[in-house]
């Protein structure tokens, strides 16, 4: 039994008092909710989700994720999806993998939904068919991590919005920029949201860091976080010189689906922006490597834009190690990793890094 705090119990409450009318709570006497909260609470969840397998998980999760619903339909509709979310991680976990998945807080969303808040549309990466990074024979680590170097910013978290292509791009230009200028910075997605559409760029519906590379330079910069703050909404464009952090004066593209270029670039120069092809499992990564039967390669419809800082080996398998931009508390600490040298899901069907002023 998870044990509840006070703040999990102003939230149980909350999803319950929508059942309280057909059961034994009195609403008149807030106070006895809350000391006899716990054993009520779940009584009455018991009552408006049954007394099944999974009910007991679904109370723990909803004080965990702090979930709010309004309706006995709404707890219910989601009692059912996280049930069904929980058999799929299960019987991923069963079929012992090189990754685990794991319950978070996109366990009560339907994957229509999850596609809806969180992906763009999938985008049309022929641009990168021939890419202009140089290869050169230099010897590659076995293994790379940006993140023991300093350069690597903190993960952020896109909300409802399909603004990973922007996420992707300022983390490239945060830790291009801590490389070239010794000292960190945060810097805007939302004005790459509002003002990239020139660029093929759709704000909350998608676009691609290539394109918001060459949005950033022929546009004259891009504004710091504090200047121009994340709304996650598409907006009208408020870009000010004034604030600009960092400027573009060149994007470079990896050849489509070419790992060892990738491998290459992230290896010897910095952390490069990739995008693949989220698939249903994706969603609840908790650690170890991610492999896929049903993500295409070559060239895949990718829906998704992050960040790969790194590559290494674990248990002899090879792995992209990428930073995400669901928050810290999704996958592993932000991050996942996923296989490598099978241009896995299409993670290197759209890459590129800037270099920055
Ligand atoms: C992708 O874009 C290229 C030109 O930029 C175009 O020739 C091609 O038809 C597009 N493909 C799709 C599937 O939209
Ligand atoms: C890189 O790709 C972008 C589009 O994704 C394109 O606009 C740009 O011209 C490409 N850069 C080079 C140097 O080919």
């Amino acid at each position: 039994m998870a044990r509840l705090t006070p703040v999990s119990l102003t939230i149980l409450l909350l999803c319950c008092v929508c059942a309280a009318a057909a059961s034994t709570f009195d609403d008149s006497n807030p106070i006895r909710l809350v000391s006899d909260g716990l054993r009520d609470f779940e009584a009455s969840l018991l009552q408006v989700v049954g007394h099944t397998r999974h009910s007991l998980s679904f109370a723990r999760f909803a004080h965990r994720y702090e979930k709010k619903y309004e309706t006995v339909e709404e707890t219910k509709l989601r009692f059912a999806i996280f049930s069904e979310n929980l058999d799929l991680i299960r019987s991923t976990n069963k079929k012992g993998l090189s990754y685990t998945l794991a319950i978070n807080h996109f366990a009560d969303w339907t994957w229509e939904e999850f596609q809806r808040h969180r992906l763009g549309a999938a985008q049309n990466c022929s641009a990168t068919t021939k890419g202009n990074h140089k290869l050169t024979d230099h010897v590659l680590p076995q293994t790379k991590d940006w993140r023991e170097t300093g350069i690597v910013s903190p993960v952020k978290d896109q909300g409802h919005c399909g603004s990973c292509w922007t996420f992707s791009t300022t983390g490239a230009l945060e830790a291009a920029y801590h490389q070239a200028f010794g000292k960190g910075i945060s810097l805007s997605e939302q004005q790459l949201v509002d003002c990239a559409q020139a660029f093929n760029n759709f704000g909350c519906n998608g676009g691609l860091p290539s394109q918001a590379f060459e949005y950033i330079k022929s546009n004259g910069g891009l504004d710091t976080e504090e200047a121009y703050p994340y709304t996650g909404k598409d907006e009208a464009c408020k870009f000010s010189y004034e604030n600009v952090g960092v400027q573009v004066l060149n994007s470079v593209n990896i050849t489509l689906g070419a790992e060892d270029e990738l491998k290459h670039a992230v290896a010897l120069v910095r952390p490069v922006s990739v995008a693949f092809e989220v698939v249903k499992s994706f969603r609840f990564y908790k650690g170890g490597v991610f492999t896929s039967t049903t993500c295409g390669s070559t060239p895949v419809d990718v829906n998704h834009a992050v960040l790969a800082v790194g590559y290494g080996v674990e248990d002899d398998v090879p792995y992209w190690l990428i930073k995400n931009s669901w928050g810290d508390s999704w996958g592993d600490s932000g991050y996942f990793k996923m296989e490598f040298g099978k241009n896995m899901c299409g993670v290197a069907t759209c890459a590129s890094y800037p270099v920055v002023a």
